[in-house]
């Protein structure tokens, strides 16, 4: 049994691509508790793809790569409990990974009791070198068996990029949460297309199954894996702050898991206070994790209401594109009309302001490729 919340943790990915290392992990889950992310609720460290030899062994195990893990993945699973984190790592249901190191496709049983052997917490199971003959939906099934029959609560960490729809099976095969997105990579236009592609899949991002739009680049600033160097990242510019501010309170609100992927030992002080921001956190990990209702979405502005479990509202208005907006929301549209005389009492989650009370409407300015998270308190009539 896993909290019925969506998982944070971090992912060596985004900044390391192929090459994690026992000391980097160590170095994480070090930094994770040192600078405050495992008090903010971060909780899996997860060692992604490379950290295994090209071929398996004699009886078909995977070995992880001496050189890279010379303490082996049990040692550090040890060590990472040991700081009161999860270790998650992971395959993939093809043939081969990504970086074209050995996949699970047929060693599903196998693999899980191996990773139940070493202790780990979670696995990221990604898509890459699916045999054409073979079913998606039918291997994360297996996978998601294997998983439940190795002994051991093992998270599943569904990664099909969003193909085949898995927004209408994941949550049968067993999945706790999937990717609803393709690759995320370190510019604004990437976070803003996977938040808009989102938008007709709010309503199924709940428990216990959650969707993942991928590992966050809040704090790269254009460096790492996906960064600036990337091949495939055409942007000429890294993401300036606001953008990260709107990419993580997107993320936050929308109840996307909240994976960090930049190197947390050197995040940026106001990097990490974004990324540790209580009132967003506490939204995305909401007791009854509501989906949001989509209140409008023109273009590059979009506006969402999530129901708390404490009988408030967020509002989330979001403007992903590059002027200021001002837009006035009308609180019919949110199920208030004016006929009944009740108001919100709106406080800004970002500045902690009171923004006032409002009944009818509610106009406000939202900068470019910003957004702005209200929480609203009705005032009875
Ligand atoms: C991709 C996946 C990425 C990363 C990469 C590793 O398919 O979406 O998040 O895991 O593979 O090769």
């Amino acid at each position: 049994m896993y909290t019925p919340t969506p998982p944070m943790g971090w992912n060596s990915w985004n900044t390391f691509g192929p090459m994690p290392t026992d000391r980097l992990i160590r170095e994480t889950a070090d930094a994770i508790v040192a600078l405050g992310y495992r008090e903010a609720g971060y909780e899996y460290v997860i060692i992604d793809d490379g950290w295994m030899l090209r071929e398996r062994d004699e009886n078909g195990l995977f070995v992880a790569d001496p050189e890279k893990f010379p303490y082996g993945i049990g040692a550090l699973a040890d060590y990472v409990h040991g700081k009161g984190l999860k270790l998650g790592i992971y395959s993939c249901a093809g043939t081969r990974t990504c970086a074209r190191y050995p996949g699970s496709f047929d060693h599903e049983f196998s693999d899980a009791k191996q990773f139940a052997q070493w202790q780990v917490d979670y696995l990221k199971y990604d898509f890459c070198n699916f045999p054409k003959s073979a079913k998606g939906r039918q291997r994360y099934q297996t996978m998601s068996m294997a998983l439940r029959a190795c002994g051991r609560d093992i998270y599943f960490a569904a990664c099909n990029w969003g193909l085949e729809s898995p927004e209408t099976w994941m949550r049968s095969v067993g999945a706790n949460s999937y990717r609803s997105t393709p690759d995320i990579l370190d510019n604004f236009p990437s976070a803003a297309e996977i938040a808009q592609s989102q938008l007709n899949l709010l309503h199924c991002s709940a428990a216990p199954c959650f969707n993942d739009m991928d590992m966050l680049t809040v704090g790269m600033f254009g460096k790492g894996h996906v960064g600036l160097n990337d091949p495939n990242n055409k942007a000429l510019a890294a993401c300036m702050e606001q953008d990260y501010v709107t990419q993580f309170a997107l993320w936050s609100c929308m109840g996307s898991a909240l994976i960090i992927g930049a190197d947390v030992r050197s995040i940026s002080d106001s990097m990490r206070r974004l990324l540790q921001n209580r009132e967003l956190i506490a939204i995305n990990q909401d007791a009854e994790c509501r989906c949001p209702y989509l209140v409008y979405h023109e273009g590059a502005q979009f506006c969402f209401l999530k129901h708390m479990s404490d009988h408030t509202v967020t509002l989330v208005y979001a403007n992903l594109s590059d002027e200021e907006t001002e837009v006035d929301c009308i609180f019919a549209d949110l199920g208030l009309p004016c006929t009944s005389g009740v108001r919100l009492r709106l406080r800004d989650v970002m500045t902690g302001e009171d923004e006032g009370v409002f009944s009818d409407h509610h106009p406000l300015e939202i900068p470019a490729h910003g957004c702005r998270v209200f929480r609203g308190s009705f005032v009875p009539a």
